[in-house]
């Protein structure tokens, strides 16, 4: 005879014969009439499953022997979701609930089936690690959108550093790909969990994936932390840190065994005026700008160029447009609509400021861009050859209150007490100022996008434009101009959007230029 209904019936992985657990003795005390168990004994093992079996039944659980379709919760110990469905796939079965054994020890605790929650869940526990988003992105830059949150700044953190770490070492090439490779995590919309979200990601090259291994496993790189705790990089990151101090001098100072500013002050080395400006002031300008003694610079800053040529435009650039809460200096590009009227502005404002006695140092160097001369820009040509003014600034503590209060009381997470509010002159009480890096850069209003975009940042979102523009446009971008190699022609643009659409790139707002 047939039965009405013909149960699948198989046995539990070669558990088949193992169980103590009678069916006879797990029914008969049945409590719980909606819940039908079934531990798997794959990595849990046949007695610890025998122990646990008997332990439900007294409990009054229906502990089912063998698998079939009256089960309705499967408990497992140390299985992956994946494991145990591809198991129930052979079994042909598919029971409502795949648990963790935790489910069933709580359970026998509260001596009755507590609720599901998630994290008994077996299935929903794997099905997410197995389903995990594999992360992807574009190769450059320049097409992505990366605003200032960040989250994977654990990641970026240490390839930054080793970034940083191979530009004081004089390495550019090896400190661009730990840039680019920080970049592409930072355009990532979620934190990076595993190794295997990474697959197909552009930029990220083997140094790079096991620093984010060592991170990701151990909480920390070890490269990472042998790279801050070398004397030369520390010494490297004091000496550089002196405005006017590049890495070669650095480097060199460092091979005549100069490690601290001690040391250095003792040498008696003779320093130019930009050094002798970044060692007097060398506290004030390694402290962190804040965006309201931006706006006081920006509110002097206006005043000089109004001053000196009304209708002259003054724009905030560099990471404070990006929207950056705090930068290492302030930047400004100053420009008039009428083309020429901008010429010879520059020492016109560098004097007023100068007079109003807001000039600690200030260096200036000409406009030497002339298109007809140069010809298209080379990445190497287009640094530095606006009329530009390099400054460290005296911000009055007056200047920076009333920025701060026009600002209103939002910039709370400031700390209370500045470097001109704290920091003591010998035997002159408190500073009532504090000194502050910003760079000025003047151009004619036909250059006026290009100097924007450029000057914008950050500086791999810039290096990143200039290389899309190369090798996929054969265009030459520069913050001058633009050039098109096969069109033998400078291309005009009034507006960012403009050269972005010239460049084929769609618009990338400031605010998402934080590569
Ligand atoms: P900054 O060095 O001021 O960087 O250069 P930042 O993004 O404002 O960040 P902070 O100041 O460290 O907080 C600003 C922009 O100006 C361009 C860089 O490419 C960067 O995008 N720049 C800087 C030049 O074009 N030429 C230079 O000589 C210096
Ligand atoms: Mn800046």
């Amino acid at each position: 005879m047939v039965p009405l209904k013909r149960r699948k019936v198989v046995s539990s992985s070669g558990a088949g014969s193992t169980g103590s657990t009678g069916r006879d003795d797990v029914t008969s005390a049945t409590r719980f009439p909606q819940v039908v168990l079934f531990l798997l004994e794959r990595k849990m093992g046949a007695s610890r499953r025998a122990f646990l079996s008997q332990l439900g039944g007294k409990n009054g659980f229906q502990v089912e022997e063998l698998f079939s379709e009256r089960v309705t919760h499967v408990i497992c110990e140390n299985n992956s979701g994946e494991e145990v469905r591809r198991w129930l796939q052979s079994q042909a079965g598919s029971p409502a609930h795949l648990l963790d054994v935790s489910w069933f020890t709580e359970s026998m605790r509260a001596g009755r089936p507590v609720e599901i929650l998630d994290r008994h869940k077996l299935q929903e526990q794997q099905i997410k690690e197995v389903e995990v988003v594999a992360f992807s992105t574009p190769s450059y830059a320049c097409q992505r959108r990366t605003t200032l949150d960040n989250h994977n700044a654990v990641l970026t953190d240490a390839l930054s550093l080793l970034a940083e770490n191979a530009e004081l070492s004089d390495e550019d090439g090896r400190g661009v790909a730990f840039r680019r490779a920080a970049a592409v995590l930072k355009s990532l919309p979620e934190p990076v969990t595993g190794l295997t979200q990474l697959r197909g990601l552009p930029c990220l090259g083997g140094h790079t994936l096991r620093v984010i291994k060592d991170v990701l496993e151990n909480g920390a790189s070890s490269e990472v932390e042998a790279t801050k705790q070398s004397e030369r990089f520390k010494a490297l990151k004091v000496l550089t840190g002196i405005f006017g101090v590049g890495v070669k001098t650095a480097d060199q100072w460092i091979r005549e065994g100069i490690l601290s500013l001690h040391q250095l002050q003792d040498s008696e080395r003779t320093l130019n005026r930009a050094q002798q400006a970044g060692l007097q002031h060398y506290e004030d300008l390694n402290q962190p700008v804040t965006r309201a003694e931006a706006d006081a610079v920006a509110a002097v800053v206006e005043e000089a160029v109004a001053s000196v040529l009304p209708g002259a435009r003054m724009t905030l650039i560099g990471g404070f447009r990006r929207g950056k809460l705090t930068g290492h200096d302030v930047d400004f590009l100053i420009t008039h609509p009428e083309e020429g009227r901008e010429v010879g502005l520059m020492p016109k404002v560098v004097s007023w400021l100068d007079s109003q006695g807001f000039l600690l140092y200030q260096k200036t160097t000409r406009n030497s861009y002339l298109e007809a001369k140069d010809g298209p820009a080379r990445p190497s040509s287009n640094m530095d050859r606006f009329e530009r003014c390099f400054s460290v600034f005296k911000l009055p503590e007056e200047a920076r209150r009333r920025a701060k209060e026009a600002r209103g009381a939002a910039e709370e997470t400031e700390p209370c007490s500045g470097p001109a509010a704290v920091s003591q002159v010998k035997g002159e009480g408190l500073k009532p100022w504090r000194a502050v890096r910003v760079d000025l850069v003047v151009s004619p209003i036909s250059q006026f996008a290009f100097a924007l975009l450029g000057w914008t940042g950050s500086k791999l979102f810039e290096r990143e434009l200039r290389r899309w523009a190369g090798h996929e446009k054969a265009m030459s971008l520069s913050s001058h101009a633009l050039f098109d190699n096969k069109q033998s022609r400078y291309l005009r643009a009034s507006s960012e959007e403009e050269i972005f659409a010239h460049l084929g790139l769609e618009y990338i707002l400031p605010s998402e230029r934080n590569a």
